[in-house]
């Protein structure tokens, strides 16, 4: 696959759209939702494996609520159907259970995942949370640049490490990499996954820059490694391009990728200036101090090396992706813009640029940090997936999942 900069694509209304399909597996979940964000986690699990789920919330009154609440923060849609209304008209349907959910067997306590994790700001701190209160996991380390500075959460003494040797000398089962500096997190994760330690990784312009070598090291020391928060914060867009590809070969991505990118091109369309819309993406915690890599659409094209990956298995390198900058002075097309990455294999192209998207009922109407996928496979099939493209609550669970993962595997 070379690169080359995008022709600014059309939006693709002619083509067929299958986002309800009756061949989707369905799953019907009884749920005890006293906590309502494992009860969220549990429903999320499904919904990214591709199902559609029936939740029936178990917990008195307000259950149902609790649980549309905890998704809808995670960013999964939710319906809920009264009594002779269809079910699975949204990908989650929600009905009100008995007080009281019916206990599976409970299985023996095994020994705790050891994990380290590296990094603890927006994503490492909801992970760190997570891990603490959850008895099957143990943190035996926490790395981060300045074990000095004030955390929420904060880490208990003794668990705060700088040097990435120490961290992986502590003998982890799991590395959870969540740093914000793409050099480092691709060391130690080439680290971990040479001795066999399976890593989770949150970090795309690491697991971005060759996904095949890292890959090919997981493989050959029998390590896994996970990278689903790496693209789309907590929507499923690696999942769906997983799933087209085992459908048919996948021909055409088109997505939009980057959060802080559709959050200020929103603001702009309502009116605002460039420098209010920034400020109004930081305020919200999807911008960055240094928001360079979001507006010059370097991040959008790290997480389009990775679907490409996904979809095609070769190495598309992000610096050869044709890029376009947003930026106060960005001559944007008429119409409801987009940052919009694409891929198309046929073409032979990939870019990340900014065009119109108006009538395109999956882009246009994107609010804030969301962040959207079509894929289209070579039978004209089209698979889509939309949801919180950041932020710390969607994030830490697409995180979450993934260990979710190790730990059933
Ligand atoms: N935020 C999101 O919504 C989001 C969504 C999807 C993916 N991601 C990815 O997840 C990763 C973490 O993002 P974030 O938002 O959590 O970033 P963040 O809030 O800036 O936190 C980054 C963490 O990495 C640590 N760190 C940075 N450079 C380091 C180094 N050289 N050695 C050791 N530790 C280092 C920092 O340590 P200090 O705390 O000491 O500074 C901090 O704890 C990034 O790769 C990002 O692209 C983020």
């Amino acid at each position: 696959m070379t690169a080359a900069s995008l022709p600014l694509p059309r939006p693709a209304t002619g083509e067929a759209r299958i986002d309800h399909t009756s061949d989707e597996p369905v799953a019907l979940l009884q749920l005890d939702v006293a906590d309502a964000a494992e009860a969220a986690s549990a429903v999320y699990r499904e919904f990214r494996r591709g199902r559609r789920v029936v939740a029936v919330a178990c917990g008195g009154d307000g259950a149902a609520t609790r649980l549309a609440d905890a998704l809808d923060r995670i960013g999964v849609a939710t319906a809920r159907p009264g009594p002779g209304q269809a079910l699975l008209e949204a990908p989650v349907s929600i009905v009100t259970g008995p007080d009281a959910a019916l206990q599976g067997p409970q299985g023996a306590p095994a020994r705790p995942l050891r994990v380290a994790l590296a990094g603890c700001g927006v994503v490492g701190g909801g992970v760190l949370a997570r891990l603490r209160a959850d008895d099957r996991f143990e943190v035996v380390g926490v790395l981060v640049r300045d074990p000095g500075k004030p955390r929420e959460p904060a880490v208990p003494e003794g668990l705060l490490l700088s040097d990435p040797a120490a961290l992986l000398a502590r003998e982890p089962d799991v590395l959870v990499e969540a740093i914000s500096d793409a050099s480092t997190g691709l060391a130690l994760i080439r680290a971990a996954l040479s001795r066999g330690v399976d890593v989770v990784s949150a970090n795309k312009q690491a697991v971005g820059g060759d996904l095949a070598a890292l890959t090919a090291l997981a493989r050959a020391n029998d390590a896994r490694l996970l990278y689903s928060a790496s693209v789309g914060g907590g929507s499923p867009l690696i999942e769906t391009v997983r799933r087209a590809r085992a459908h048919a070969p996948v021909v055409r991505i088109e997505a939009v990728l980057n959060g802080t990118c559709n959050f200020i091109l929103n603001r702009l369309a309502e009116g605002a200036a460039f420098e209010a819309a920034l400020a109004g993406a930081r305020e919200a915690g999807f911008a960055e101090e240094d928001p360079t890599a979001d507006l010059s659409g370097l991040d959008a094209a790290a997480k389009l090396a990775i679907l490409a990956h996904e979809a095609l298995d070769g190495s598309l390198s992000p610096e050869r992706i044709g890029r376009q900058t947003l930026a106060a002075d960005a001559v944007l097309p008429a119409g409801r813009v987009r940052q919009l990455a694409r891929l198309d294999v046929r073409a032979d192209s990939a870019g990340v640029a900014l065009v119109a998207v108006d009538g395109d009922p999956l882009l246009a109407d994107l609010p804030d940090e969301w962040n959207a996928l079509r894929v289209t496979t070579g039978d004209g099939r089209v698979f889509t997936a939309r949801g919180r493209g950041a932020g710390r609550v969607p994030t830490t669970e697409s995180v979450w999942a993934d260990l979710a993962d190790l730990v059933a595997a």
